[in-house]
């Protein structure tokens, strides 16, 4: 078990995630360890996608106990053709891929004055393009089996209209609109796409980079609830919405965030 998951932290058993083959982007660290664990724990086959080397093996090693231990692939998402590869390899070793997780992003704070044009590709290249073309992977095969599921992670930034991050959050915008798109267009063919909208996670790099103890303090006077949210707690809704259970959920967001309703 890692940092991710709280010792106390126990998840329901969907027995209809056993044995399904997932694929994680975004996987080594944060939010994406705590899927890769989550999804590894219900027995299903999990493959996930980083750029980060070191996190990831270290979480491979962690969970060879796993009723499937989860495999890593080291793999930047901006470069669409890695990305292409990267799923061809996972589809030729498992077949079908049955459920997707677009978590990948990165949450790097701008000033409006200092965007190049490249800053802009980049940024949307990071938060936004791979999350369509890892789904233009894998949708033919489950418009084929007629069934599958994509998880697309949004983000609560621009629903609250947070500072000097602007690019990151017409991404986030955008993924919105594509999991619109997405569930219209493959829900005839039984393929569910909702979006995950996580408020404030206490992630390692959140804790390192923006939370404050000030910060922490804004923030839970902003939620509902006041009590931090957790990956694990992430993972709880990603492991619902992926299975059976959620048979009728698609085409939405859904929100984990304490109630984050604004100041
Ligand atoms: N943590 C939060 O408070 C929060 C809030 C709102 C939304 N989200 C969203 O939740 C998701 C997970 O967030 P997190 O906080 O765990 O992020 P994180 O930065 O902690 O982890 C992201 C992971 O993606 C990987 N990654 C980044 N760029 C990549 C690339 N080019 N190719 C391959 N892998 C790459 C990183 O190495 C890292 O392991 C993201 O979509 C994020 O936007 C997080």
């Amino acid at each position: 078990m890692t940092a991710a998951t709280a010792p106390t932290f126990e998840h329901a058993i969907y027995r209809s995630l056993a044995g399904k083959r997932v694929v994680i982007t975004g996987g080594g660290s944060g939010i994406g360890a705590a899927l890769v664990e989550a999804f590894a724990a219900q027995g299903a086959q999990v493959f996930f996608l980083d750029i980060a080397t070191e996190p990831s093996e270290a979480l491979v090693a962690s969970l060879q106990q796993a009723p499937v231990a989860p495999r890593f692939f080291r793999c930047n998402l901006m470069d669409l053709d890695a990305l292409r590869a990267t799923f061809a390899e996972i589809i030729a070793a498992a077949g079908t891929v049955d459920i997707l997780i677009n978590n990948a992003a990165n949450d790097d704070r701008h000033k409006t004055e200092d965007v190049s044009p490249a800053y802009w590709d980049e940024r949307i290249a990071v938060n936004l393009r791979h999350q369509f073309f890892c789904a233009q992977a894998v949708l033919p095969g489950m418009r084929a089996q007629q069934a599958g599921v994509v998880l697309n992670f949004g983000s609560i930034s621009w629903h609250l209209g947070l500072p000097d991050l602007t690019l990151y959050m017409t991404a986030k915008a955008g993924i919105e609109g594509m999991t619109h798109g997405m569930a219209r267009d493959f829900g005839r063919e039984g393929v569910r796409v909702n979006a995950i909208i996580p408020g404030a996670i206490r992630t390692p790099r959140q804790t390192l980079l923006w939370h404050t103890p000030e910060e922490e303090a804004k923030i839970l006077a902003a939620q509902c609830l006041p009590t931090r949210v957790d990956p694990h707690d992430v993972a709880a809704l990603a492991l619902f919405l992926s299975s059976d259970s959620a048979a009728k959920c698609t085409g939405r967001e859904y929100y984990v965030d304490a109630g984050w309703l604004g100041a």
